[in-house]
């Protein structure tokens, strides 16, 4: 069996990314951000054989680009799982015991905020505030808000996962505007 490094393109990206990169042949640093959202677009993230590419693109350094791409948040230089989950960590919800819920997290899935789980199914991590302080503590699973969360609730709502795409989800979920909407009216 072949281990494909997690540095190196997915072989079923490489053409995808080849094009991309071939449209941005020759232009500044300018195009640096624009490149790297497209290149995470498809890849999902950012592996190091990509930033090669992209820093032999633009004619400047990996160290260059490594930069931009670990400034900011939006970019991730990791893989990451399917389903990505963030636990708010606000003062709201701070008070009403996210830590608890995190904790929660981290044993049911055996893994830390920022790390992927082995069957590359969840992602966890933490998050400022997202504005729906009323509902604390609040979880976001992908587009899905939970609130009122608690450590015994996450074996229920990680089941509802593992098999279905988010878009099935029932009622445990609502978008992250419904919750909003409905921490203002309480
Ligand atoms: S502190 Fe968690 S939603 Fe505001």
């Amino acid at each position: 069996m072949t281990v494909k490094s997690k540095e190196s393109i997915p072989e079923e990206y490489s053409q995808a990314v080849n094009e991309l990169l071939s449209k941005y042949q020759g232009t500044t640093l300018g195009s640096l951000i624009p490149i790297l959202q497209k290149t995470q677009d498809i890849i999902g993230y950012l592996p190091k054989d990509a930033m090669i590419r992209i820093a032999d693109t633009l004619n400047t350094s990996l160290s260059k680009v490594y930069g931009v791409a670990t400034f900011y948040s939006q970019f991730h230089i990791k893989p990451r799982g399917k389903n990505i989950i963030r636990v708010c960590q606000g003062t709201a919800c701070h008070v009403l015991g996210a830590d608890k819920v995190m904790s929660g997290f981290e044993k049911y899935l055996n893994t830390t905020p920022g790390e992927t789980t082995e069957d590359g199914k969840f992602t966890l991590e933490s998050v400022a505030c997202i504005g729906a302080c009323a509902l604390a503590p609040v979880i976001i699973i992908n587009e899905n808000s939970h609130g009122k969360m608690s450590a015994d609730k996450i074996d229920k709502i990680l089941d509802s996962y593992k098999n279905k795409s988010a878009d099935s989800l029932g009622d445990t979920t609502h978008g992250i505007g419904d919750v909003v909407s409905e921490a203002q009216n309480n």
